[in-house]
C-alpha cells in the first residue's frame, strides 16, 4: 500500500508496517501485537510486503519474556530484532537508550505509539544534519515508556537516489519529575542473520583512518572516542558486511555519525549469531537531566547499504555529502589552490618573509596564501599565546591591514590560521579568566601541546573569543580560515554547571563549537573554512557541515598519504580532503619522493602547497605550473567524479584510484608505485566505471575500448626507481 503522494515511504496502516524504499535498498520495521517495534529487514531492494515472515522465534534459556505475553516463551526482547533497543527489561544486548527517573531505576521499555510522515527533511536544532528539499521524505515514529513517562521519537530521512537513510532520536520527558538520560544512541541496527565482518577506520596522529577488518566474534566489539573530539584514533564511520564483500561485490552497510565529539560504534554478535550495531554518543560521562517538558536530541546518523560492495557504498556517501551535507561557500565554483607557510617557516616569520614566500608562488597558479600559526599574541613557540587573538605587530607591523593587500598584489587571496578553542597559560586571556579553561578546581589539569582547552560549553567564553576573531576578520580582506584544534579534552568539568550536571559538558562543548561555526557562517557567508585538528583528528561529517574541507593529516608524505586518503575515501569525498605538496625529504618521515609523485597524491584532495616555492629550481617551477593548470582543468572530474579504488595501498605494490565523470566520457586514473625491485612482474591495472561500449583516448592518444580497459586492463609500465607515478587521462572518442 503506497501512502498517498509519498514515493519512498510505504505504510501499511493496518499491519503497522513501515517500509523505506531507496533506489537499490529496502528498510522495514513493524509494530507487532505487543507494540514492540521490530526491525524486519534492511538490504537489497525488495518489492515490499510484510517481511516479518523472516523473523524467527525461539524459546531460549535465560531470555525472559515481557510480562504481558504470559507463557508465550518464544517471545523475548532478547532474541527479536529491535528497531531501537530498550534496556533492563529483558534485552541483554547493547542498549540504545537508558533513563533514570526519580525512583532511581535504569530501565527503558519502549512501545510503539504512532507516526508522522512529511515531505522534505527534518532538522535538528543546533546540530549538523543532512539537508535538502522535496527529494527527501521524513518518517517519525513515536515510542513511549509509560512508566517513566518518557517519549522517544525516531526520525528517518530517506534520500532515494543516494540509498541514504538518515536517523536521529529525540527524547522528551513527559512526566512531572526530572529524569536523567544516561545514554541515547543515534542508531540501532539489528540483523537476524549469520555473522558479519566489522570494518573500522583507526590510527593515530599522522596516520589516520586505516581500515581494519575482522569477523565479528561472540560478544561486543567496539571503537570509540573519549577525547571530546571524533579523534585520529577511530573514526565515527564503520562498515558491517558479509565475509565475501569486497570493492565490487557483496552486501555491505556503512554507518556514520554526523558528530564531532565522543562517540561509540559497537557491534555485537549474539547467542543466536545475530548482529547488532549501535552508534551514537559514548555513554562515558554522559548524563543529561531533563526537567518535565525538556528534550534531548541525539546527533544524526546516516546509513548506506550497498548490495554491490564498498565502492558503490562510498560513491553514494560521497555524492550525498557533497550535495546534501557539506555547505560550500564556493558551491558550483572551483575552490582555490592554496599555499600554506607552516612547513616552510613554522613560527619563525615576519611579514616580509611571508611576502617573499608568497612571491615564490606568484605566477604558478596559486590563488590563496594561508598564514598559519604564529601571527598573534606572543606566539613564538607552541608554549604561549593561544587565546590572545590580536596581531603580533613585531612580526607583522601594521597588522593584517598591511599584510593582506601585499598578498593581494601578488594575485592571491589571503587566509589565516586560528585555534579558537584553546588557551595557553602564558596568555593574557588565561591571566584574566583562569576558570574559562576546562578543569576541576583543586586538580591541576593535564596539558596537551602545552595548552588547555577553553570551556566552549559556556556562551560567555564563546562570545568573547568570537568578538576577538570577528575583529581580526573585519580588519582585512580574509577569504579563508583554517580552524585548528590541537589536543584532546581532559579534566572535563565546567565552572558554569552544578555538580549534578557535569555529565552534560562533553556534549555541550560540541554544541558550543557548532554554535560558533554557525555564527561564522552566518556573518561571513563567503568565508572558506578548513577544519583541522592536528591534521585529521576531527575528520567527521559533523565538521564537514560547517567546514567543506578538512586538513586530512599532519603527515604530508605522499606515500603515507596514499593510505590515509584511501581509508578516508571509504566515507568522505575527495573534495573534503585537504592535501598539499610539501618538501622532499619529507618533514615527518624523511622519505624522498619526486615532485610529480607528490602532485599525484595531493591532487586527489583539495590541493595546494605547503613549502617555500621560491626555493624551487626553474624545472620544478615548470612542474608546479603544470600541476596547478592540470588540477584546474580537471577540477570537476577530480572533485566530483565518481571515485573508484583500484587497489589497496596496504597490500598492493602499486596504489591506484580513478575518478569517472557522470556521463562516463572522461576519467582520470592515478597510479603511484611503491619501492621498486629488480625483475618487476608484468602487471595490468583493471579500470572501473567506464562505458564498455565506448572507445577512449589515453592521454590524448590511441583508441582503447572501455571493455578492454576494464576487463583486460592497462599494462603498467615497469618502474625504474622508487615511488614512480603516472596519471592516465581518458576521454571518450
Ligand atoms: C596543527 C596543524 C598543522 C599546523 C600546526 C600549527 O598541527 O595540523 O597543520 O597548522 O597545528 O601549529
Amino acid at each position: 500500500v503506497k501512502s498517498e503522494g509519498f514515493l519512498m515511504i510505504v505504510l501499511d496502516n493496518e499491519k503497522r508496517i513501515f517500509t523505506l524504499q531507496t533506489r537499490n535498498t529496502t528498510y522495514q520495521m513493524k509494530a507487532d501485537r505487543h507494540n514492540i517495534l521490530l526491525h524486519t529487514y534492511y538490504g537489497p531492494r525488495l518489492l515490499g510486503g510484510d517481511l516479518s515472515c523472516l523473523i524467527q522465534y525461539a524459546d531460549r534459556g535465560f531470555s525472559p519474556n515481557p510480562n504481558e505475553v504470559g507463557d508465550e516463551r518464544d517471545y523475548s526482547l532478547d532474541t527479536l530484532p529491535q528497531e531501537y533497543s530498550s534496556c533492563g527489561v529483558g534485552d541483554f544486548r547493547i542498549p540504545s537508550v537508558e533513563f533514570s527517573p526519580e525512583d532511581g531505576s535504569r530501565l527503558a521499555d519502549l512501545r510503539y505509539e504512532g507516526f508522522a510522515l512529511y515531505r522534505g527533511k527534518y532538522r535538528l536544532e543546533g546540530l549538523p544534519a543532512f539537508w535538502g528539499g522535496d527529494e527527501w521524505e521524513t518518517l517519525v515514529i513515536r515510542m513511549k515508556d509509560d512508566a517513566a513517562k518518557m517519549s522517544v521519537e525516531l526520525y528517518y530521512g530517506v534520500l532515494e537516489d543516494r540509498d541514504l537513510i538518515t536517523r536521529a532520536v529525540r527524547v522528551v520527558n513527559q512526566g512531572t519529575g526530572p529524569v536523567r538520560l544516561l545514554r541515547c544512541a543515534s542508531l540501532c541496527l539489528d540483523f537476524q542473520q549469520d555473522s558479519m565482518d566489522f570494518i573500522t577506520f583507526d590510527g593515530c596522529h599522522t596516520m589516520e583512518r586505516c581500515p581494519n577488518r575482522t569477523p565479528l566474534r561472540p560478544g561486543i566489539q567496539s571503537v570509540n572516542s573519549l577525547r571530546g573530539t571524533s579523534s585520529h584514533h577511530h573514526n565515527p564511520f564503520v562498515i558491517l558486511c558479509g565475509h565475501e564483500a569486497n570493492e565490487d561485490y557483496g552486501l555491505c552497510y556503512g554507518a556514520m555519525l554526523v558528530y564531532s565529539g565522543n562517540f561509540q560504534a559497537a557491534a555485537e554478535r549474539t547467542q543466536l549469531e545475530n548482529n547488532r550495531l549501535v552508534l551514537g554518543v559514548d555513554p562515558y560521562n554522559f548524563c543529561f537531566t531533563l526537567a518535565p517538558g525538556e528534550s534531548f536530541t541525539a546527533p544524526e546518523a546516516a546509513l548506506v547499504c550497498s548490495p554491490n560492495g564498498f565502492g558503490q557504498m562510498s560513491r553514494q556517501f560521497h555524492r550525498a555529502m557533497r550535495e546534501n551535507l557539506i555547505r560550500d561557500p564556493y558551491h558550483g565554483k572551483r575552490r582555490p589552490v592554496l599555499m600554506n607557510n607552516w612547513e616552510a617557516t613554522y613560527f619563525d616569520f615576519t611579514a616580509d618573509k611571508l611576502v617573499e614566500i608568497a612571491k615564490g608562488g606568484a605566477g604558478l597558479g596559486i590563488e590563496l596564501f594561508v598564514m598559519d600559526d604564529g601571527w598573534f599574541g606572543t606566539r613564538d613557540t607552541d608554549m604561549t599565546g593561544l587565546g590572545d587573538w590580536d596581531v603580533n605587530e613585531k612580526k607583522l607591523p601594521g597588522g593584517l591591514e598591511a599584510l593582506a593587500p601585499r598578498i593581494k598584489a601578488l594575485g592571491m587571496d589571503f587566509g589565516l590560521w586560528i585555534e579558537p578553542e584553546m588557551v595557553s597559560e602564558n596568555s593574557r586571556l588565561y591571566q584574566e579568566h583562569p576558570d574559562w579553561a576546562l578543569g576541576v578546581p583543586g586538580r591541576p589539569q593535564a596539558r596537551g601541546r602545552s595548552q588547555l582547552v577553553l570551556d566552549f560549553s559556556r556562551k560567555e567564553v564563546r562570545d568573547s573569543i568570537y568578538e576577538a576573531i570577528r575583529k581580526i576578520l573585519d580588519s582585512a580582506n580574509i577569504a579563508y580560515l583554517k580552524w585548528d584544534m590541537n589536543r584532546s579534552l581532559s579534566d572535563v568539568w565546567s565552572a558554569a554547571l552544578p555538580s549534578g550536571r557535569q555529565g552534560e559538558v562533553y556534549h555541550r562543548y560540541v554544541l558550543g563549537v557548532y554554535d560558533f561555526l554557525e555564527r561564522l557562517r552566518r556573518d561571513y557567508p563567503d568565508l572558506l573554512i578548513e577544519g583541522c585538528s592536528g591534521g585529521g583528528g576531527r575528520f567527521d561529517a559533523g565538521m564537514l557541515y560547517y567546514t567543506p574541507q578538512i586538513w586530512c593529516s599532519d603527515n604530508t608524505d605522499a606515500i603515507d598519504r596514499l593510505r590515509i586518503q584511501y581509508g578516508t575515501s571509504f566515507c568522505y569525498p575527495v573534495s573534503s580532503m585537504g592535501a598539499h605538496i610539501s618538501v622532499s625529504p619529507n618533514e615527518q618521515n624523511g622519505r624522498v619522493t619526486s615532485l610529480e609523485t607528490r602532485g599525484v597524491a595531493a591532487m586527489s584532495g583539495t590541493f595546494g602547497y605547503e613549502m617555500d616555492l621560491g626555493r624551487c629550481t626553474p624545472e620544478e617551477r615548470e612542474t608546479v605550473k603544470k600541476q596547478t593548470a592540470f588540477f584546474k582543468a580537471h577540477y570537476d572530474l577530480i572533485q566530483k567524479g565518481d571515485y573508484y579504488r583500484l587497489s589497496d595501498p596496504f597490500k598492493d605494490p602499486c596504489t591506484a584510484w580513478e575518478q569517472v565523470s557522470e556521463d562516463r566520457r572522461e576519467a582520470l586514473v592515478s597510479i603511484v608505485c611503491g619501492p621498486t625491485q629488480a625483475a618487476v612482474p608484468f602487471r595490468r591495472l583493471r579500470l572501473k566505471g567506464l562505458d564498455p561500449a565506448l572507445c577512449y583516448a589515453v592521454n590524448g592518444e590511441g583508441a582503447y575500448p572501455g571493455d578492454v580497459l576494464m576487463y583486460a586492463g592497462w599494462p603498467l609500465p615497469i618502474p625504474r626507481g622508487d615511488y614512480q607515478s603516472l596519471q592516465l587521462y581518458l576521454t571518450a572518442l
